[in-house]
């Protein structure tokens, strides 16, 4: 029985998607990359900041070090986080805050479940954090997305078994780490028919909650 939702946040319940583009193709550019395409951002859906890095040092021929790469890492975030100092509550994506409501509600527990480490200043520039129970995000965790970690860290911090747990994501690799942490899946966004989840809806606003909470 279903008993709490763990949301995945960048995609799910807000769209930073343009603002992560915008510091990694700064990022890119500045490297001498000119062919950083928003089709190469989709590839960095749902994946960690240093994988998201790769995927943007792949168009390079210039070999870095593990060192200088935590330096781009860093570099890129301190573009992304001062373009989220901006942030509000237009930000998130439809269906977002009436679904948190709704469930709330009905007694379903909430928690966010993120790669992102910047997770708890995007929920409280866009409001979200009164609707919330628990945040597990990319501070919590030591291996991202497909691996489970997240989504278990986020059913422990509810109090709930991981069978007793619906994700919600738009990512593949989101859809992997919620099987792999024995918990049901709800994929949504552009994506949504080719996740691979066990339900699936274009936007939030779509979800026929009945049957995916059955
Ligand atoms: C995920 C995004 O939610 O968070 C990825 O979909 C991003 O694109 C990852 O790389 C890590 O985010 P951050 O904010 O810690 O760099
Ligand atoms: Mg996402």
């Amino acid at each position: 029985m279903i008993k709490g939702v763990i949301f995945d946040l960048d995609g799910v319940l807000v769209s930073t998607d343009e603002l992560h583009y915008k510091a990694w193709k700064r990022l890119a550019e500045e490297l001498g990359i000119d062919n950083f395409t928003r089709e190469d951002n989709e590839k960095q859906r749902g994946v960690s900041r240093m994988e998201s890095l790769e995927v943007v040092l792949n168009k390079s021929d210039k070999e870095y070090s593990q060192e200088e790469k935590v330096a781009l890492a860093d570099r890129k975030n301190g573009y992304y986080v001062e373009m989220l100092q901006k942030l509000d509550s237009s930000a998130l994506l439809a269906g977002a805050v009436e679904t948190l409501k709704m469930l709330r509600e009905k007694g379903y527990k909430i928690a966010v479940g993120s790669a992102s480490k910047n997770a708890p200043l995007i929920i409280e520039k866009t409001g979200l954090l009164p609707l919330i129970d628990e945040i597990s995000c990319g501070l919590d965790i030591t291996k991202s997305k497909p691996d489970p970690e997240v989504f278990l860290v986020a059913a422990k911090k509810l109090n709930l078994e991981p069978k007793e747990c619906l994700v919600v994501e738009d990512a593949a690799a989101g859809v992997e780490a919620a099987k792999a942490g024995g918990m049901k899946s709800l994929g949504v966004g552009p994506y949504y028919k080719s996740l691979g989840a066990d339900y699936a809806s274009e936007t939030l606003l779509d979800v026929n909650w009945e049957t995916v909470l059955k």
